[in-house]
């Protein structure tokens, strides 16, 4: 069912507020509002600062009227329809949101920041609204700057006439606090056992700048940027929480949306369903899976209606968007036809060597730890399967039962067997999912506890031929914390882990144990990005602390979390033992990145980083809501890029033999084609994330054409999207989106489907 309109709401609001029976987040209009009202934009976070149209700051230019009514902020509004009229309002912030009416009679006005005209905004709409965010900047530079609004005098045709209406502006500060960032943070009470570093080692500070790191902060995610995965080669999908998101659409805030990678234009999304934590995957024929949430966000406390269904078990549906134009791409559910067996918040979801989803754990409702009694200790598949004799219900995995309290989003990948290898709290184990049967791997050294609310993250290093296709697990950061003390007994200022550790998936790995090394900063909740050339960037995070927001004692703001890292490591997992870090040359951000941030590698061979919210809802206060895109450019960037010519195809197929243009330097040695699943980013969980190094030969003498050959198996690289790299001498080219298998759907088992249908209710939370 889509959102078709304000009166929709208007309607919702005049009969009755539904209660939900467990109500795990509450949306308020107004901060400590304690009565049920309909929601409008106009929003002021914690830490934000309101200025009325009657404000003296603010600066009318030409013939302004004033008009009154409770409806409006403070009472009154106002209003021009004379040309070239205009607004100015200076004021000190990284954000500026502009409110006002919209209805028959509005025209078109130009806003511009600082002079420069930032956009032109039309506030026509058939019926009258009120307290809508006409314009929006959440990326400015910390310093002093001015909006002007001009009413052009125009209008579109159906427009009645060229009114413009002011009613407030919401001035944002850096969500950072800049006492944080002055002064550098305070070492943590306690060291942590496996520590051989100070975990506040100032690494950039000291670095030699040969190797040419930049970053650069462009862009603005419009919804905050909880999950985040690359769908073409121009956009990345944005899923959030229901919360007051500036990005609005059919008189809501989005909760999800598609942001353009190149000109950073986002579009906002009309999911259904509270995705609140959910996981993702492609499947095997490229649409992309959304799964699982939070229920409803309305109830008890001064509800506002954001219009949202129950999410625990939703499968949501992104069918493939690859062209530039994403005007037709949007997010379809319905929970009668398509959904799980059973609630899930904080599942893993993965890819497997089939092509379909693999969905692994969670909790059957929202809270902090997980624990016996809402554990989901189970797998379940989309398409649904008919496995053990379990048609198409959930199946019973001891391991995540053993693995509780700090078990939630599992770290699991598809490995080069076929079989799944899992990580949860300080446990691992490799899932035979066809006959499902566990194996238990040594346990994590030194007590370090991997997931959440201990975050560590994962990956499965890169694989090839030369290697083997042996699978090699990487698990860094985490912490020690104890998972079985209550929340108030757990401090902000509790060490992470700095420790990464390193198996090798075979008898002889196995019998070999973990190998322990350590970061040279200690990091809970950290994002590995794998790059083009193997190596990983580690960043984002916080050296004390946990995962979450509002539980532990000595919260900063809300978040459970504290003192982030701000400069990323590099990771070369193939350099000799002691040599495998360096933060030579690595750029220092200013943005805490800390929960509820994520990281991604980009078709460009940049690393996108967006997000950090540990808050309820939209918050500026510190650690506040960041929707700041960063952009890590790797020393390669700026080097002379490979390139591959026209007619890649758009699919390969197991073990195919593809002819492939390429361009490159005369003088280049080491040529290789890597393909790679940039991942699902959720939680410092990045599944799917893979490097897959094809067999090449030179097809023609004068280095110009490469014969390369698809990955052998499903198993190797499960069938669905990657992108392809041309990596000579360490520089990767830009990537390039294929489809990887025969792009046909997963298996579809209609029997387990019907059962699963049969069997289940649907949205079992919301009608308990
Ligand atoms: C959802 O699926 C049910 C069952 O197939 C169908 O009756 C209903 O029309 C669908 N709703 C929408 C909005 O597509
Ligand atoms: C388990 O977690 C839920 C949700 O956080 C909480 O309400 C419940 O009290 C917990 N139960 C136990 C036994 O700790
Ligand atoms: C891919 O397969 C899934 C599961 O069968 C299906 O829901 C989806 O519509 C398919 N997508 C395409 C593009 O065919």
């Amino acid at each position: 069912m889509l959102w078709p309109s304000l009166s929709f709401y208007s309607l919702v609001i005049a009969t009755s507020i539904v209660q939900a029976a467990d109500p795990a987040w509450n949306g308020h209009t107004t901060p400590g509002a304690t009565t049920p009202a309909p929601f409008t934009p106009y929003y002021v976070p914690p830490g934000a600062r309101s200025y009325d149209s009657s404000s003296p700051l603010i600066q009318y230019s030409g013939d302004w009227g004033e008009s009154f009514s409770s409806g409006y902020v403070q009472g009154s509004v106002r209003k021009t329809s004379a040309v070239n009229a205009y607004v100015s309002f200076t004021f000190t912030g990284t954000g500026v949101e502009w409110f006002g009416n919209m209805g028959a009679k509005n025209g078109i006005a130009e806003v511009f920041l600082d002079g420069k005209l930032a956009q032109r905004i039309d506030g026509w709409n058939p019926s009258p609204m009120r307290q809508q965010r006409l314009f929006w900047a959440f990326d400015l530079a910390p310093t002093k700057h001015t909006i002007k609004i001009v009413n052009s005098g125009t209008h579109r045709n159906q427009a009645a006439g060229t009114s413009m209406v002011i009613d407030a502006f919401v001035v944002t500060d850096s969500p950072a606090d800049e006492t944080l960032l002055a002064a550098p943070p305070s070492p943590p009470s306690q060291n942590f056992a496996v520590s051989s570093s100070p975990p506040y080692q100032d690494l950039a500070a000291s670095a030699p700048s040969s190797e040419q790191w930049t970053l650069e902060q462009t862009g603005s995610t419009g919804v905050h940027a909880m999950q985040l995965a690359v769908i073409s080669d121009t956009h990345a999908i944005i899923i959030d929480k229901v919360e007051h998101n500036p990005l609005t659409i059919s008189g809501h805030p989005a909760w999800g949306a598609l942001y353009n990678l190149n000109t950073h234009s986002v579009k906002p999304l009309n999911m259904q369903s509270n995705s609140f934590c959910a996981g993702g995957t492609f499947l095997g024929n490229g649409t992309l899976i959304n799964v699982g949430g939070n229920p409803v966000v309305e109830g008890i406390t001064a509800a506002a209606d954001f219009g949202d269904v129950d999410g625990l078990q939703a499968v949501r549906i992104f069918e493939p968007c690859n062209s530039e134009d994403v005007d037709n791409c949007d997010i379809y559910e319905n929970h009668s036809r398509i959904r799980m067996a059973s609630p899930r918040w904080y599942n893993t979801v993965l890819r497997i060597s089939d092509g379909s989803a693999m969905i692994v754990g969670g909790s059957k409702k929202g809270g902090w730890i997980n624990n016996g009694t809402t554990n989901n200790p189970t797998v379940e598949y989309f398409p649904p399967k008919n496995i053990a004799g379990i048609n198409g219900l959930p199946i019973h995995l001891p391991f995540l039962v053993d693995t509780l309290n700090s078990n939630l989003f599992p770290i699991a990948f598809s490995l080069p067997d076929g079989k799944v290898f899992m990580a949860a709290n300080r446990d691992a184990m490799i899932y035979d999912w066809q006959g499902n049967v566990e194996r238990r791997l040594p346990r994590i050294p030194n007590g370090v506890r991997v997931t959440y609310p201990m975050t560590g993250t994962g990956l499965l290093l890169p694989l090839s031929a030369a290697n083997d296709y042996t699978a090699e697990i990487l698990l860094c950061g985490g912490s020690t914390v104890d998972d079985t003390m209550a929340d108030y007994q757990i401090s902000s200022q509790d060490p992470a882990s700095n420790q990464c550790a390193r198996l090798v998936l075979t008898d002889n790995g196995i019998a070999q144990g973990w190998q322990v090394e350590q970061m040279p900063q200690a990091r809970v909740m950290p994002d590995a990005v794998l790059l083009p050339d193997g190596k990983i960037l580690i960043v984002n995070g916080g050296a004390t602390g946990i995962s979450g927001y509002g539980n532990v004692k000595d919260q900063i703001g809300a978040s459970n979390a504290d003192n982030p890292v701000f400069t990323p490591v590099l990771y070369d997992p193939s350099a000799p033992s002691g040599q495998r870090f360096s933060s030579s040359g690595m750029p220092t951000s200013d943005i805490p990145r800390l929960y509820h941030s994520v990281a991604t590698l980009t078709p460009s061979g940049k690393v996108m980083i967006a997000g950090s919210n540990p808050n309820l809802d939209r918050s500026e206060v510190a650690y506040g809501t960041e929707y700041r895109v960063e952009w890590i450019s790797p020393p390669y960037m700026s080097a002379g890029r490979p390139s591959f010519g026209d007619g890649i195809p758009k699919k390969i197929g197991f073990g195919q033999t593809v002819k492939m243009q390429v361009q490159m330097p005369a003088s280049a040695s080491d040529v290789k084609v890597v393909l790679m699943d940039l991942g699902y980013v959720t939680h410092a969980t990045h599944a799917n994330s893979r490097h897959v190094t094809l067999g090449t030969s030179w097809s023609s003498d004068e280095k110009s054409s490469l014969s390369v050959v698809g990955p052998p198996n499903g198993n190797i690289y499960p069938p669905g999207p990657g992108w392809l790299y041309l990596v000579v001498d360490g520089v990767p080219s830009t990537g390039v989106k294929v489809m990887i298998g025969n792009g046909d759907s997963p298996p579809v088992d209609r029997e387990a489907l019907r059962n699963l249908l049969a069997q289940t209710q649907v949205d079992q939370n919301e009608h308990s």
